[in-house]
């Protein structure tokens, strides 16, 4: 087995990273596909903490490669900031490659992300303002700046000025303050030289390594919920988080995928707009978002809390080809009496096990849970499935059974020590 994607199987946040961080150390390459610093997780490493946004967590490994895919946006500014805060962690030796093919977000589609936001008024997305979705919506409009232009920095400055020329005269019709051309590529010219030497055909470079069987694994950033097209849209971000995404946003066929990583909290939680199901909000709610400390890593934004649904996890797996799950932040549910887990939606009157299109009739579904008892045992030092408390095994083994997925890992705290694995990933 050689490619292993990770991927959120709900709204994101689902503990991806603790994931990748520990396949990382079994994988010669580890690739972003897609989205960009609006994803983030932090990792701790040798008893520091770091928040990576862009970069893939395999850069702790001087031998591992770390590839920022076709299919991704890339702030330079950004990047290079994570660049520096590695550099001033002592982490020198950087084993990166740039797609030359990947998009780049600049200064002008920040201020587009927050003013297509505030003109919805009542209607907001939430977005995370990272400039994701005018990047995207550029890049379908034929007017984006890939990396191969912004190394090149004639035609560099010739884009730039094209599309800062092109947005002033929206900012000026909505009293926004103009960009001047010279002053951004002056600033941004520094990123290009300082990012040029990582830029590579990284589709061309992936695919050398796949067939040379090397490991490699592919880190979803955001989750199922959240893509554009088989997400809870509009609600949702502007790429597509799903192991179907990956052959398109590297470069690679779909059958160097040889296993799909479905990772899932114990319990589901949403930052921004839009319909949650299984979303509630009371002393059990803000119990859980203490202890899973429950917000944003990108936007410190308090997440919103719900129950575990398996219809979303169902959906996720089928868009998705989901080989195994990984059940995390188990511990977190320590101590609540009663566990509710949504099986199906009912839907005027009817009972459905989908996730309909229209957002109208999503909003108007109500989940069906069972209820399953609690546990108040530690389970923070368990190392074995047959040594978690029986209600835990049954909470997990139900889980197992309404998704029709194997349990491949299972985490009962922060530290990787408490990732359980069931399954090998690389064989
Ligand atoms: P955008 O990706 O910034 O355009 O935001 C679109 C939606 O996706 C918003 O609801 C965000 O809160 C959500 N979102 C984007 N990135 C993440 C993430 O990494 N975790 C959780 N939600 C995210």
């Amino acid at each position: 087995m050689s490619g292993v994607v990770v991927v959120g199987t709900q709204w994101g946040d689902e503990g991806k990273g603790k994931i990748t961080d520990f396949l990382a150390e079994k994988a010669d390459v580890v690739v972003r596909f897609q989205g960009g610093n609006n994803a983030g997780h932090t990792i701790v490493f040798e008893n520091k903490k770091f928040a990576l946004h862009l970069i893939p967590s395999g850069i702790f490994r001087k031998e591992t490669l770390n590839i920022l895919g076709n299919g991704m946006v890339i702030n330079p500014k950004a990047l290079i900031e994570e660049l520096e805060m590695l550099n001033n962690a002592g982490i020198k030796e950087i084993n990166l490659a740039i797609s030359d093919r990947a998009h780049l977000v600049l200064p002008y589609h920040t201020i587009l992300d927050k003013l297509y936001e505030d003109l919805k008024e009542g209607k907001k997305v939430g977005t995370t303002n990272k400039g994701i979705g005018p990047a995207y919506s550029d890049k379908a409009s034929r007017i984006g700046i890939r990396i191969c232009d912004f190394v090149d920095l004639d035609v560099f400055y010739n884009k730039l000025n094209d599309n800062i020329t092109y947005y002033n005269k929206i900012f000026k019709l909505f009293g926004k303050s103009e960009l001047r051309v010279n002053e951004v590529f002056k600033e941004y010219k520094e990123y290009s030289i300082r990012i040029k030497t990582y830029v590579k055909d990284t589709g061309i470079l992936l695919n050398k390594e796949l067939d040379e069987g090397k490991k490699v694994l592919f880190e979803g950033a955001q989750g199922s919920l959240l893509c554009l097209d088989h997400g809870t849209y509009p609600y949702v971000t502007s790429s597509s988080p799903t192991a179907a995404s990956v052959p398109l946003n590297t470069g690679i066929s779909p059958m160097f995928i040889d296993e799909v990583i479905g990772v899932t909290k114990a319990y589901s939680t949403r930052v921004g707009e839009g319909y949650f199901a299984t979303e509630f909000e009371d002393e059990i709610a803000k119990r859980i978002r203490d202890v899973g400390n429950e917000y944003g890593t990108t936007t410190g934004r308090p997440r919103r809390i719900g129950w575990i649904d398996t219809v979303v996890l169902r959906h996720s797996k089928r868009v998705s080809g989901i080989t195994s799950l990984s059940i995390m932040l188990l511990d977190v549910l320590t101590n609540i009496d009663i566990l509710k887990i949504c099986v199906a939606y009912k839907l005027d009157g009817e009972i459905i096990d989908y996730i309909p299109a229209s957002i109208k009739d999503v909003e108007k579904c109500i989940p069906i849970y069972i209820e399953l008892p609690g546990w108040d045992e530690d389970i923070t030092k368990t190392t074995k499935f047959s040594d978690l408390p029986l209600n835990t095994q049954r909470y997990l083994n139900k889980i197992n059974e309404l998704t029709g997925v194997d349990l491949g890992i299972f985490s009962v705290g922060p530290d990787r020590t408490q990732t359980i694995v069931l399954k090998e990933m690389y064989k």
